[in-house]
């Protein structure tokens, strides 16, 4: 569908959002039609979560003007404003812990007046409804804390349908989705489109992106780049510098170039159970002094209960050997002193400080000369967090706070880097810094390397050896070439 066929539903004039003296949005300006989908696309921190907020009123324009249907939204708390008919999924999920699945849904389908709460009686079949549509009639009993990845992710979907905006903001929907959920949650927001109603989307998987939405506008530093059909833009040669970056380079080292007989980290037939269910079930993998394993796998495959493991942060069957030693589990505080340091995929920054205190706190062991010099290399490594370092953690964008995760876990000068997913949510040109920083990390220090991804473009380039994690198993061992013959089929 193209723009001007009707009356657009949004229209957002000149929209400008400023933290004190940073202008986080820039005169902005677009329209979104009914029916129509547009995608919003930038590298991380350019101002695509802050433009959704201030049309949410989740946060406050500083200037411009933002029209639903003709009514001015601009100034209006958020609550006004989804009455309004603006629905927003977040970029991370915020359900209600203590309510069930069919709970969280019918607080969503509420009136917003008291006064209706007993009208509509049918609330529960209409919250069945919701759920069979985006795919949790499996799991209406259950409690958020309780479902796996996708399915949060679903349940803030059904929420948003449960008040039925005519305008969808929806922030990094397939952030973290394998690509059959990502086919399943585009096929969702398609369905938008056929009711009618506008959407707005934010997502970094680009080839999903420019299959869904009827148009792109690209932003950098929080000011319109580009606009019109996804692949014309995709060809923009600013979006390209900006955003998509180039290709990732591949230079896998053979096995038998690393000198050390005994692997420096064994992890031999290892089990973990959550009560019956089997997170990990004879899992066997060891890495050499320098090198770089990738271990890929879906999601639940067991990737983070694996490095729980290794990490001493549960309990498990078998043994884990670390230069030569067993590590005993439930000791997290000595195996990290021994220089093995997770960077988790839920990143547990301190929201509340900033950003140069979360990474001191990272180079706490080091000394204060060690530690000057560790945090100048990773200022060099990532410029943002050098010119952010007062502002706090929490208010990072998505992408912003995974570099930070990244970088404290770097400040511990680490033997052993376990990275966990550290793509999700991450721009493609910032996964060419990320990239970059690892070729750097391999070409002048002694690192050794465990990546967990389900992003196989990334883990690949990156691994001197693969190993494929699939229900709880190891099922695949190899270099990365021989990868895409004999174990791709989930994954390309
Ligand atoms: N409360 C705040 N105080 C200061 N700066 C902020 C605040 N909120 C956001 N910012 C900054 O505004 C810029 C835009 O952030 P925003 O979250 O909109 O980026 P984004 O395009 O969604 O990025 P990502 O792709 O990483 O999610 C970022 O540099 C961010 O650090
Ligand atoms: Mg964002």
């Amino acid at each position: 569908m193209t723009q001007g066929m009707s009356a657009p539903i949004l229209e957002v004039t000149n929209l400008t959002k400023r933290y004190g003296g940073l202008v986080a949005v820039k005169n902005l300006s677009f329209s979104i039609a009914p029916g129509e989908i547009l995608g919003l696309i930038g590298p991380n921190g350019s101002g695509k979560s802050t433009a959704m907020k201030s049309i949410m009123g989740v946060e406050r324009p500083s200037a411009g003007s933002i029209k639903l249907d003709g009514v001015e939204l601009a100034g209006l708390p958020s609550h006004q404003i989804a009455r309004k008919g603006v629905g927003l999924v977040f970029q991370h999920s915020r359900p209600l812990a203590r309510q069930t699945v069919l709970e969280n849904i019918k607080v969503a389908l509420l009136p917003d007046k008291l006064t209706h709460l007993f009208a509509d009686k049918d609330t529960d079949g209409k919250a069945r409804a919701i759920a069979a549509r985006v795919g949790l009639a499996g799991v209406l009993d259950r409690k958020p804390a309780t479902l796996a990845f996708a399915d949060l992710r679903r349940l803030e979907l059904a929420k948003a349908v449960a008040r039925h905006p005519k305008l969808v903001l929806v922030d990094e929907p397939f952030a973290g989705l394998t690509a059959s959920e990502v086919a399943d949650f585009s096929q969702l927001i398609r369905e938008f489109r056929v009711e009618g109603r506008a959407v707005l989307l934010v997502d970094h998987n680009v080839k999903s992106v420019s299959a869904l939405v009827d148009r792109v506008l690209a932003m950098y530093l929080g000011e319109w780049i580009a606009e019109g059909a996804a692949a014309d833009v995709m060809r923009d040669e600013t979006v390209r510098r900006v955003y998509l970056g180039g290709a990732l380079v591949s230079t896998a080292r053979a096995e038998s170039l690393f000198s050390d007989r005994t692997p420096v980290l064994q992890v031999e037939n290892v089990g973990v159970c959550y009560g019956k269910a089997r997170a990990l079930q004879d899992v066997s993998l060891h890495v050499h002094e320098g090198e770089f394993v990738s271990l890929v796998g879906l999601n639940g495959a067991g990737k983070t209960t694996l490095f729980n493991a290794i990490s001493g942060l549960m309990a498990y069957s078998g043994e884990i050997k670390w230069a030569g030693r067993p590590l005993r589990p439930g000791s997290p505080a000595q195996i990290a002193r021994s220089g093995i340091v997770q960077c988790p995929e839920t990143r547990e920054l301190f929201g509340e400080m900033s950003v140069r205190e979360n990474l001191d706190l990272g180079g706490n062991a080091l000394g204060g000369e060690e530690c000057a010099r560790q945090l100048n290399w990773l200022f060099d490594l990532f410029p943002i967090l050098k010119a952010r370092q007062s502002q706090m953690a929490r208010t990072l964008s998505g992408g912003e706070q995974q570099m930070l995760a990244i970088a404290r876990a770097l400040m511990m000068k680490p033997k052993l880097l376990i990275l966990d997913e550290p793509t999700l949510g991450l721009a493609p040109v910032i996964l060419e810094t990320l990239s970059r920083a690892l070729d750097r990390l391999r070409e002048t220090t002694k690192i050794t390397l465990l990546l967990g991804e389900q992003n196989v473009t990334f883990a690949l380039p990156h691994a001197d050896r693969v190993y494929v994690l699939d229900h709880a198993r190891i099922v695949w061992e190899g270099p990365p070439d021989r990868f895409e013959a004999e174990a791709a089929a989930n994954y390309l």
